[in-house]
């Protein structure tokens, strides 16, 4: 018996594309038994079309390789993968598919926190899933995890949020100069295009406002949020920081029994839990009336790594979107 097809389009072929890309076709069998272990369904997750800027540059693809976001979308799509970035037109392009029945997964803190919950609301409506784990702490499954605390308030969140600024200050500790430190951490593929989103603390913020949308049900705005970037702060201070046993990061905070959120670089000392969170690590501190407090460190960046939780959420939006037909 032909077994039945899951389609999926790619919006994106930078450093998480490519990964979620080779991850998907290196684990095909893996993924079908998952996914048969999980719905009793086997079925065949494929690729049809992969959304790039230019077609030379990516000519490795072949006839799944378009610049038309339009056309690939007018194809039979079970699930979008959205992994360009940036507010515009990701924002329009996931409403399209949400509307259309599409399952979405996306990584784009940016258009997540820009849209206010209204990006959620559609995929409600049209009895989609809408799934974004890969938008905050990367390969950390942190969002699985504010979820599952459903049994009590989360009171507070204190986190390094940012991969490639907490590279680039752990690298200027060590002696390195900035802009350095700033070329390494774009080798490495860990700022954002526009790098001032790193330094000046905005990714920072958008990850905050989608970890309080799920701790509390609603998203601060961007006025609610104190914030401060890394620029502001010389090699100087940080030497300082360093000869006193304190280190600089970059923290965002959300307080939910007082309505406090900042992002700002702050000094820590050596016996507080993001102290040793080091490198492109992301590390994350969470107090629960029930759970008590729970600390998560993993890799805030970098493609493979980030392609982890984007192929995590694939595969639960498959599985979910087979047991929803089944019941249809
Ligand atoms: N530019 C982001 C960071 C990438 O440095 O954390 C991962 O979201």
């Amino acid at each position: 018996m032909k077994q039945r097809t899951i389609s999926i389009a790619l919006l994106g072929h930078g450093t998480v594309g490519r990964s979620v890309y080779r991850i998907i076709q290196e684990n095909h069998d893996r993924f079908v038994e998952n996914i048969r272990q999980r719905t009793g369904q086997t079925v065949d997750p494929q690729i049809i079309g992969v959304l790039v800027s230019d077609l030379k540059k990516h000519s490795e693809l072949g006839a799944i390789a378009t610049t038309d976001p339009t056309r690939l979308l007018e194809q039979d799509v079970d699930i979008l993968i959205e992994l360009i970035g940036g507010q515009s037109p990701a924002t329009e392009l996931m409403t399209k598919a949400l509307s259309s029945g599409i399952d979405v997964v996306s990584a784009n803190k940016q258009a997540i926190f820009s849209s206010q919950g209204k990006l959620e609301k559609i995929a409600r409506d049209h009895h989609v899933s809408f799934h974004y784990e890969a938008a905050v702490a990367g390969a950390i499954p942190i969002l699985r995890s504010v979820k599952s605390l459903v049994s009590g308030r989360i009171t507070k969140i204190e986190g390094i949020l940012n991969g490639s600024t907490n590279y680039i200050l752990t690298q200027v500790a060590q002696g390195v100069s900035l802009d350095k430190a700033l070329q390494q951490a774009s080798d490495r593929g860990f700022l954002e295009a526009d790098p001032s989103s790193d330094v000046d603390g905005f990714d920072a913020m958008y990850k905050l406002g989608i970890l309080t949308y799920l701790a509390t049900g609603r998203y601060p705005g961007e006025d609610d949020i104190e914030r401060v970037g890394i620029t502001g702060l010389s090699p100087d201070e940080i030497e300082q920081a360093g000869l006193a046993d304190k280190k600089y990061k970059l923290i965002a905070s959300a307080d939910f029994e007082t309505g406090r959120y900042s992002i700002k670089p702050v000094a820590l000392e050596s016996d507080h839990d993001l102290y040793r969170v080091d490198g492109a690590l992301n590390g994350i501190s969470l107090w629960h009336e029930h759970a008590g407090g729970l600390f998560f460190q993993g890799a805030g960046a970098g493609g493979d790594e980030t392609a982890s939780a984007v192929v995590g959420d694939l595969i639960d939006a498959i599985c979910l979107r087979i047991l929803r037909c089944q019941h249809d």
